[in-house]
């Protein structure tokens, strides 16, 4: 039961430690819903071609940071993408001389843009030693790619086939356990207590699978890893109220333009960045933790990657706004999350 309405929250500026921001044109239509209010992000490397190397983070961030308006304070932190062939000594300097905060792990053709990702987890055991030794995160996509394992059950075959291996052979290697979306994956987070976090996102708080499904399919609701069953979303949405430093805000804003979200062969990922605060605080109001609301949005990742917290709030306001139906700019259209709904929070930068 909840004793008080809670109005307004005020918190610390958050970060969003798990970012799609494209490339060209597409990311200067999308930087600036994130860069508004967050004051960094940990942007994914999966463009074409993907982040492999120091010159093309360097290049991918300077494109960042000129699509950010003047008024915001933002920092990109870039990260290199793991391949079969990627050379320890790339990574070891690009996170000395600062330019990877961290390693992203897709295998291979898991998710957008990841034909390039590691085929064979031993071909990279040179990597994650140089990773475990200097104290460099690695960022992982956690899904099987097995195309017999069900689709629901990916997530939870990862952990035992291949996150509790690499655990086993680097116990002191920093794992992100990007965009959780099942209970295995929450009880798996609870048990390990060291060096293993997760990322959470605000579809998978306030969406399963029959939200997506049932009735009419809503490709907008279409992600990777896929919505589960509310037995899974029940599991995330108790994780958020825990406070155990374990969970934290990654948003996984994936844009992709309106025809090729709605089409016979429609691409997974949500547009999130213009809603996510305010859905976030949905669903912690609604578990009634609007108490670990700040340690989620802006302490907890900041602590895990040895950031300073930020500087500066924002605020939170219970207002019902209507969200847009698209957003335009000369031929790209995007759909965000929630268009066409109220949400119940209003968000200012004080
Ligand atoms: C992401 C994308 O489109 O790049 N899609 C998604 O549904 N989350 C890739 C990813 O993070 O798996
Ligand atoms: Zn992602």
């Amino acid at each position: 039961m909840k004793t008080k309405i809670i109005t307004t929250i005020k918190i610390r500026r958050p970060d969003d430690l798990h970012v799609h921001f494209r490339d060209n044109d597409i990311l200067k239509l999308v930087v600036p819903y994130t860069s508004r209010f967050f004051g960094r992000a940990i942007v994914m490397p999966n463009i074409e071609p993907p982040v492999i190397n120091i010159n093309q983070a360097i290049s991918y961030q300077k494109k960042i940071c000129n699509a950010v308006p003047v008024e915001h304070k933002f920092m990109p932190l870039m990260t290199c993408y793991l391949t079969d062939n990627t050379n320890p000594k790339v990574v070891e300097e690009g996170f000395n001389c600062g330019v990877f905060i961290a390693c992203k792990l897709y295998l291979a053709n898991g998710t957008t843009n990841s034909k390039y990702g590691v085929s064979k987890i031993s071909n990279i055991y040179t990597v994650f030693e140089k990773m475990e030794k200097l104290g460099i995160p690695l960022l992982v996509h956690g899904e099987v790619t097995n195309s017999k394992i069900d689709i629901f059950d990916r997530e939870a075959y990862f952990i035992d086939l291949v996150m509790n291996p690499i655990r086993k052979k680097f116990p002191n290697l920093k794992i992100v356990f990007e965009h959780i979306s099942t209970k295995e994956a929450v009880q798996y987070i609870l048990s390990c207590k060291e060096n293993l976090v997760a990322t959470i996102t605000p579809h998978h708080l306030l969406f399963n699978r029959n939200n997506m499904l049932s009735g009419s399919i809503k490709p907008h609701l279409y992600c990777s890893p896929i919505l589960k069953s509310d037995i899974h979303q029940k599991a995330l949405r108790e994780a958020i109220t825990m406070d155990c430093q374990l969970f934290f805000l990654g948003t996984d804003t994936a844009p992709h333009v309106q025809n090729n979200k709605e089409s016979s062969r429609g691409c997974a990922g949500i547009f999130n960045a213009p809603t996510a605060l305010a859905a976030y605080a949905t669903v912690f109001d609604e578990m009634n933790a609007i108490e670990n609301f700040e340690a989620f949005c802006s302490l907890n990742g900041a602590k895990f990657y040895g950031l300073p917290i930020n500087e500066g709030f924002i605020e939170l306001k219970r207002k019902k706004v209507f969200i847009n139906e698209k957003i335009s700019h000369n031929k790209i259209n995007l759909i965000p999350f929630l268009a066409n709904e109220f949400v119940d929070w209003e968000v200012n930068v004080v």
